[in-house]
């Protein structure tokens, strides 16, 4: 999809969990696990979308079919779906959860934005989608109106939501070893106090917390 891999694992016993939970999915030969939220949960399968930027996510996306690799979640917070007006609002490999989140919510209104036309090849994922290239930015094209925000993508396109939509649920990102709150990997200081993201988020409300900074350690 554009320059990304959809990484299409057998579902096994596993089970997909919310829309915005996350999986650590371990590379055969790499020694750390990556997190990766969980793009769509079909009756046999698991998939997700990589975006290749290095070594564990190239590894990641060059797998062959038929290679094993180590899968482990449902982890973190997901994305709470009883809301009364969904907008899904994704930016570049940040729609990632959003086709799960959509096929869930039913085809909500969603908004995505990519770089160039290329990357925006992943838009398929949510056909009913509208989508922007740069220059345009996602955020010059939310429809009017009072909208639950469900978001992903990039820290400048989280903080200028969160700025627009103070309420939005927000799914930001740190580097994470362990995804279940052993290694303080992934403290980010928000609100003023030190939190492990794997365990109080991803998903953050925007208005409550305020952004997460960090990687503190
Ligand atoms: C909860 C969660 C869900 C994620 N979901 C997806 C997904 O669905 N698809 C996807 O492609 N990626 C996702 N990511 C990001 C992905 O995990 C990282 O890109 C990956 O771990 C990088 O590993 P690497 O070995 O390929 O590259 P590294 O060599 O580890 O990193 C490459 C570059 O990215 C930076 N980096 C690494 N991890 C992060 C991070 N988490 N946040 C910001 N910068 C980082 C590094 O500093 C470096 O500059 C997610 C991250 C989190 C925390
Ligand atoms: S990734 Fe280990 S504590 Fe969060």
């Amino acid at each position: 999809m554009g320059p990304y891999a959809l990484l299409r694992l057998a579902r096994g016993r596993l089970e997909p969990g919310i829309p915005g939970q996350f999986f650590m999915l371990e590379a055969p030969g790499r020694l750390l696990p990556r997190p990766m939220s969980l793009c769509l949960a079909r009756p046999r399968e698991l998939a997700f979308l990589v975006d290749p930027v290095g070594p564990g996510t190239r590894a990641l996306s060059s797998l062959e079919t038929g290679d094993r690799i180590m899968v482990f979640g449902p982890l973190g917070n997901g994305f709470r779906l009883d809301v009364r007006s969904p907008l899904l609002v994704g930016g570049g490999i940040g729609i990632a959860p959003l086709p799960y989140a959509a096929g869930a919510l039913r085809a909500p209104p969603t908004v995505l934005g990519f770089r160039t036309r290329h990357h925006a090849e992943a838009a398929s994922l949510i056909p009913s989608a509208e989508v922007v290239v740069e220059p345009t930015f996602v955020t010059e094209i939310l429809p009017a109106g009072d909208f639950d925000v469900l978001a992903c993508g990039p820290e400048p396109m989280l903080e200028a939501l969160r700025r627009i939509v103070p309420g939005a649920q927000l799914a930001w990102e740190a580097p994470m070893a362990c995804g279940y709150g052993a290694c303080w990997g992934c403290v980010v200081e928000m609100g003023g106090q030190l939190r492990r993201l794997c365990v109080d988020g991803p998903v953050i409300n925007g208005g409550t917390h305020g952004s997460p900074v960090g990687p503190l350690l």
